[in-house]
């Protein structure tokens, strides 16, 4: 028999496993069912990215391995993004480094920092790769939680003593999934001036960071004073091109950070494939022209769903970034129930709360990506299952 490792038994068990099963069953027997649930854009990807992907098969030398240096011509395109976006200079080649997505870099990173015993310090509700990642380096997580009542902001300052002697690296991501909170400047500095008094890694995952609206324009940590020394940021071409599948990111930070997180790389993967690097610059050149429309699309499918939304007897606040709606279910309403009831009796998919974490409970996500039509039928039918789910606890409370 094959016993397997006590990290791979500590891995949460994903406890959406049986919804893909339900929503087939549903669609077999004819329900018009509106997934909200993953983050995955219905937008095609650009055609420039087709274009010198396509001519990039044709090219032998694309189809070698990359290994970590990759396509030279990519860090470039990622370090010249970086300073017209931001207004800062990373070295193509000792300061930046392509990632097979962005949550590759992020799961791999505590593998460069931690040691047996040594906590990493991750937000819940968050993305599951911080988590995955920490546990699978054998790092011991403390579970951070975003609250309403703190602007879903992972508050350091609220952190044990014992865990913060401990930590070895925290992950923070604002414009936030699932929450699409954003992150004031002035927090961002307190984080970087505890994690550079502490000694602990900041991991700045920015996968959002070109998805805002109402002109609210998502920082970069590294606006913040003092952040080199202790911060890697992370930025993905997944949401902002909708390229999702195309596995394409990368990292920025200082040379002997990139360096470490190169060096467990090289043990682990040979890096992106060079023709969607090819892609990844065409894309990244262009990336204002590009991202403009996507952006004003998911702005006026976040207006539709949220006044929707209110009028089916939801409450919630309109976000000003990322391509998720967090809505709060009445108190004592279990997310996982809801979500159940809104598939099973009204055919649509959101993520319950407590899908990211026990702190998720309370909420469910959904995600804007289909059209404003469809949020619009989604909301109506949601109000239903919320209608029934108010009467059913009614009804057992009696
Ligand atoms: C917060 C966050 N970070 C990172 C990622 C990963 O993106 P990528 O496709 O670049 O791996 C996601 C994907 O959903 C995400 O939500």
């Amino acid at each position: 028999m094959i016993e397997f490792s006590r990290r791979l038994n500590a891995l949460p068990g994903y406890p959406l496993a049986e919804i893909p099963t339900l929503k087939r069953r549903l669609i077999e027997a004819g329900v018009d069912v509106i997934d909200l649930g993953a983050g995955d854009n219905d937008a095609p990807p650009p055609a420039v990215a087709i274009e010198a992907m396509t001519a990039a098969l044709r090219d032998p030398a694309y189809s070698k391995y990359g290994f970590q240096q990759g396509l030279p011509a990519f860090r470039q395109a990622a370090a010249r993004w970086v300073e017209r976006r931001f207004g800062l200079r990373f070295d193509p080649m000792t300061e930046t480094l392509p990632l097979i997505g962005s949550k590759e870099g992020l799961s791999h990173l505590p593998f460069a920092v931690v040691n047996p015993g040594d906590a990493t310090i991750v937000p819940e509700p968050g993305y599951q790769a911080y988590l995955g990642g920490s546990i699978l380096a054998g790092a011991d997580p403390y579970i951070a939680p975003l609250r309403p009542e703190n602007n879903f902001l992972l508050d350091l300052e609220q952190v044990p003593e014992a865990v913060l002697r401990r930590a070895k690296l925290v992950f923070i991501n604002y414009p936030n999934n699932p929450t699409a909170a954003v992150a004031p400047l002035e927090y961002l500095e307190r984080t970087v001036a505890i994690c550079r008094r502490r000694g602990i890694l900041l991991a700045y995952d920015n996968a959002y960071c070109d998805l805002t609206f109402d002109g609210y324009r998502a920082p970069s940590i590294f606006e913040i004073s003092g952040a080199r020394e202790v911060a890697l940021e992370f930025f993905s071409l997944s949401k902002s091109f909708s390229m999702t599948g195309w596995r394409i990111g990368f990292v920025v930070g200082r040379p002997e950070l990139v360096g470490a997180l190169t060096r467990v790389k090289s043990y682990t993967d040979t890096g992106p494939f060079l023709a969607v690097q090819k892609a990844g610059v065409a894309v990244l050149d262009q990336a204002e022209a590009l991202v403009a429309p996507i952006r004003a699309e998911l702005e006026r499918r976040r207006d539709a769903a949220v006044a929707a939304l209110r009028e089916a007897g939801f409450a919630l606040a309109a976000p000003k970034a990322a391509m998720y709606l967090w809505v709060a279910l009445p108190p004592g309403t279990a997310s996982a129930a809801f979500a159940t009831r809104a598939l099973e009796q009204t055919g649509v998919v959101v993520l319950p709360g407590s899908a990211f974490g026990p702190a998720g409970e309370g909420f469910f996500r959904i995600a804007l990506t289909v059209g404003a039509d469809r949020l619009r039928a989604a909301a109506g039918r949601l109000g239903q299952a919320l209608e029934a789910t108010r009467r059913g606890e009614l009804a057992s409370a009696t």
